[in-house]
């Protein structure tokens, strides 16, 4: 019996078996509909269903199909569909080109909406940082208040969001105790469902207090009391059905609330916690809130490296990994403080150039215009920007005593500050 991951290559065989390719390459279009149980049916155009000599190759090549794929088909009788408008067909839905024939698009339709596939063009507004991770516990929202810190400590105007939804806890370790806020990006998302956002709007964000030249401002995942926060967690992936019907993807309100927060608050730059993992809420943060960089986080490891490879894998099947690869950036969590370089960050160097060179192109030595970088080469996104572990960082309930020592945060944090300033000056209109 076939299992998923046959499905598209016993349908690229088959598709390019002599006759089916011949009548495939005369049709205007021909889609490959992977449905939510994983079957597969065809959908061509209404001519073809006109041409009888056409139809009937359609329906032996589905035959041949069915017989391939199986118990991912249909009956013949229901395999085929014939439609006017390929438009229309991949409307709403998620789709990629199958490689090797010209005109063949999959349609993948999943239970949820999270893709992982397609990066949204950086937001025009202050740059968005998206901290992820593929693992959990790397040290991700300690790095990034300690970001957020040193930037608003330089003057620049930050806002922190908390999308680890499922565990928060960036606000509290920010946030002194008097200035803890009675809603967070929960409640917002399911107020908007309901058109009432803006009742919980004004007590979404808190300046942190530190005394900084410039502000920094947090907006929690929860207020100081969650409150029915599983019930709320459940609701925040709804799309908002609007007046005309349409559904708005909940990636879509949670722009909207960026946008919004942005308005208000006039950020220089947007620091944005994501949840770990292959999940839904990272797959928003990663792909669609508009990121000017994602930083990768990662300690030693097989897991981190097949996670991420899953990720390279699929944005390399969808041919988006072009508009991704200079988005990101690998950033190296809880390296052991042994002194100056070492085995560990030399062997994280190693996956992770085993990892990135994938998505560099091919180049010669004169070829200037290619994508490509030296193992080596400390710009590069594969390099790690090390945060070395530090016993003063260890297990701290409040950031907020580690955090007023410029000095002291640059030791730890001083390779990834440095990233996010250049970036920042890039970014920063003269
Ligand atoms: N540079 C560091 N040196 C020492 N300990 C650190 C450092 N950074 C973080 N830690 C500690 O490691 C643990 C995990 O850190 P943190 O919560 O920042 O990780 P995370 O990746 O955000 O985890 P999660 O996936 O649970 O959100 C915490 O106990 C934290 O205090
Ligand atoms: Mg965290």
């Amino acid at each position: 019996m076939t299992t998923f991951d046959q499905i598209l290559p016993a349908t690229a065989e088959i598709l390019n078996e002599g006759s089916h390719r011949e009548t495939v390459e005369q049709l205007a279009w021909l889609v490959i509909n992977r449905d939510l149980n994983g079957r597969v049916r065809l959908i061509a155009p209404e001519e073809a269903e006109r041409n009888e000599a056409t139809r009937q190759v359609l329906v032996t090549l589905y035959h041949a199909l069915a017989e391939r794929i199986a118990p991912h088909d249909y009956p013949v009788a229901s395999g085929i569909l014939f439609e006017a408008d390929r438009e229309a067909v991949c409307m709403g839905a998620t789709h990629f080109p199958l490689p090797g024939i010209d005109r063949i698009w999959v349609i993948d339709r999943l239970a949820t909406e999270g893709n992982w596939a397609k990066i949204a063009p950086e937001s025009p507004g202050a740059p968005r940082v998206v901290f992820f991770s593929i693992k959990g516990g790397v040290g991700r929202s300690t790095a990034l208040a300690a970001t957020a810190w040193s930037l608003a400590q330089q003057g620049r105007t930050v806002l922190v969001i908390d999308m680890d939804l499922e565990s928060p806890g960036l606000s509290n370790a920010l946030l002194p105790p008097d200035r803890l806020l009675s809603y967070g990006v929960t409640d917002w998302l399911v107020e908007d469902l309901v058109d009432n956002g803006e009742t919980v709007f004004p007590d979404l964000y808190a300046e942190a207090g530190f005394n900084t030249q410039a502000p920094l401002y947090v907006v929690p995942a929860h207020g100081a009391e969650p409150g029915e926060y599983i019930a709320k967690l459940g609701r925040v992936w709804m799309p908002k059905i609007g007046r005309t019907g349409t559904p708005e993807p909940w990636s879509a309100r949670l722009c909207r609330l960026l946008d919004a927060l942005e308005n208000a608050l006039r950020p220089d730059v947007i620091l944005i916690d994501s949840r770990a993992g292959i999940d839904e809420v990272a797959s928003a943060c990663v792909t669609d809130l508009g990121a000017a960089a994602v930083l990768l986080f990662a300690i030693a490891g097989r897991q981190t490296w097949s996670g991420y490879r899953v990720l390279f894998d699929h944005w390399q099947r969808w041919g988006s990994v072009r508009e991704i690869r200079e988005r990101l950036q690998l950033v190296a969590g809880l390296v052991p403080d042994d002194g100056g370089r070492n085995a560990y960050v030399d062997q994280l160097l190693e996956d992770a150039w085993e990892l990135f060179s994938t998505t560099y192109d091919e180049a010669g030595p004169d070829d200037t215009e290619a994508w490509n970088y030296a193992p080596e080469d400390e710009t590069a996104p594969h390099y790690p920007l090390a945060i070395h572990w530090n016993r003063g960082w260890f297990g701290l309930s409040s950031l907020r005593p580690r955090l007023g020592n410029a000095d002291d945060v640059r030791a730890v944090f001083g390779p990834l500050l440095e990233h996010i300033e250049r970036l920042l000056v890039r970014e920063t209109p003269t």
